[in-house]
């Protein structure tokens, strides 16, 4: 049986996959209503949600009477839960916020549906959370791919309050009976994806002609989902999948990151090569001075902690779901690569900063 979301409420709805789900949603279910509940952390930007219909709401998920009083108002059915504190490094120098946000706070939503949701004679919902497959751990090179069944064994302080929020999530099911869903997922890319994380900040410093700092041998390997295969996949557990169970969502492109930083650089120089207005635009970029941008690579000392090998096992969601990536690899690499080139005030505003002034400026915080 199939469930029909009419009312959405999108936790983390101006960060990077959120956004890309809200606008997703609209192409799909323009018929759809959407609520978007953000607090705007350095992370959060409403940019990222121009020419959506989506109403935002600034706000803390920990606040639980926000979140009742928005499922009850807007008649909320659904809500998908992408708020999170999502970057390992920053986890690795300050832990608590990632504890607040991601294990208080998946509590207080999960408190919040529960009180709306299940008092009285119930209302029919779903509750999808959407996690990581950084909590099953790390793989040796032989390893079978990360499946629904893998021994949670997170190693990171984000994977660990991952881990703990979705273990949160599975008991609200059991306990209190809310219709939950879990998706654990690879790294995505693609478009509005904050510059901190491999694949933006590497563009953008190829760009600046900034190191490219590689951590360790740069032979870790990750599992490259595009955001919209993600956002698919999520649709399908949504519509599709059984209340109770979780679903491993991947791309099915496995690389080292040295491969990805490769086909980085050469994407760059192809690109400087076919358009002489880049050079002007980027006169710092290596790809300007008629130097590869690969002279960039700079290896670092590595992350602590870190996880060697992802790998996802998609085929509980392929056979119950029919969920399958289409974005290849270097077809997707290649339009993320476009997108920032086309893109550059919205990486731009937050790397001097204007941005978060803007935000203060025109942003109301509620609750
Ligand atoms: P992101 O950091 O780009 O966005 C997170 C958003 O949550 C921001 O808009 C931020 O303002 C908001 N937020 C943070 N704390 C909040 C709070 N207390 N109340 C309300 N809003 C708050 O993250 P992302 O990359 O879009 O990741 C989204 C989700 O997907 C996260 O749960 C993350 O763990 C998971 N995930 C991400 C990846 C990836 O490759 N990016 C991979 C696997 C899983
Ligand atoms: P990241 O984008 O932070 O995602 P995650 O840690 O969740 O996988 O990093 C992807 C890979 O790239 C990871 O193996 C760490 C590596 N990396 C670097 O080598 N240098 C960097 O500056 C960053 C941000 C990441």
């Amino acid at each position: 049986m199939s469930f029909d979301p009419k009312a959405l409420l999108v936790t983390g709805g101006a960060g990077f996959i959120g956004a890309n789900f809200v606008h997703h949603w609209e192409r799909a279910w323009p018929e759809a209503r959407i609520i978007v509940l953000d607090s705007l952390t350095y992370a959060g930007n409403p940019q990222s949600l121009a020419g959506s219909r989506a109403e935002l709401v600034v706000g803390d998920i920990r606040d639980q009477a926000l979140v009742e009083m928005l499922l009850r108002e807007h008649e909320i059915d659904t809500l998908v839960h992408f708020a999170a504190e999502s970057h390992v490094d920053r986890s690795i120098h300050g832990p608590a916020a990632f504890v607040d946000t991601n294990i208080l706070g998946t509590m207080s939503l999960l408190a919040a549906a529960r009180a709306v949701w299940l008092a009285g004679s119930g209302t029919a919902h779903r509750f999808h959370h959407v996690s990581t497959d950084e909590v099953f751990g790390t793989l040796g090179p032989n390893d079978p791919p990360f499946r629904e069944t893998t021994p949670y064994a997170p190693n990171s302080p984000y994977a660990a309050s991952k881990a703990g929020s979705d273990h949160l999530v599975r008991a609200w099911h059991h306990t209190y009976g809310l219709e939950v869903t879990t998706s654990n997922c690879s790294n995505n890319y693609g478009p509005y994806q904050f510059p901190e994380k491999l694949i933006p900040l590497f563009l953008i410093n190829a760009l600046h002609g900034r190191a490219l700092p590689i951590y360790g041998d740069g032979q870790q390997v990750r599992d490259w989902l595009h955001v919209e295969d993600h956002c698919r996949g999520i649709e399908a557990v949504l519509r599709r999948g059984r209340t109770g169970e979780t679903y491993c969502i991947g791309g099915g492109v496995e690389l080292p990151n040295l491969r990805v930083i490769d086909t980085l650089c050469a994407a760059v120089d192809t690109a400087f090569a076919g358009d002489p207005g880049l050079a002007a635009r980027f006169p710092e970029a290596p790809a300007a001075q008629g130097r590869p941008s690969d002279s960039l690579k700079t290896f670092v000392a590595d992350r602590p902690g870190h996880d060697r090998r992802y790998a996802i096992d998609c085929s509980r969601a392929r056979a119950e779901l029919g969920y399958a990536p289409v974005h290849d690899f270097t077809t997707g690499f290649a339009d993320t690569l476009a997108w920032y080139l086309a893109q550059e005030q919205w990486w731009r505003a937050i790397m001097d900063g204007s941005y978060r002034a803007w935000v203060e400026a025109n942003y109301a915080r509620r609750g």
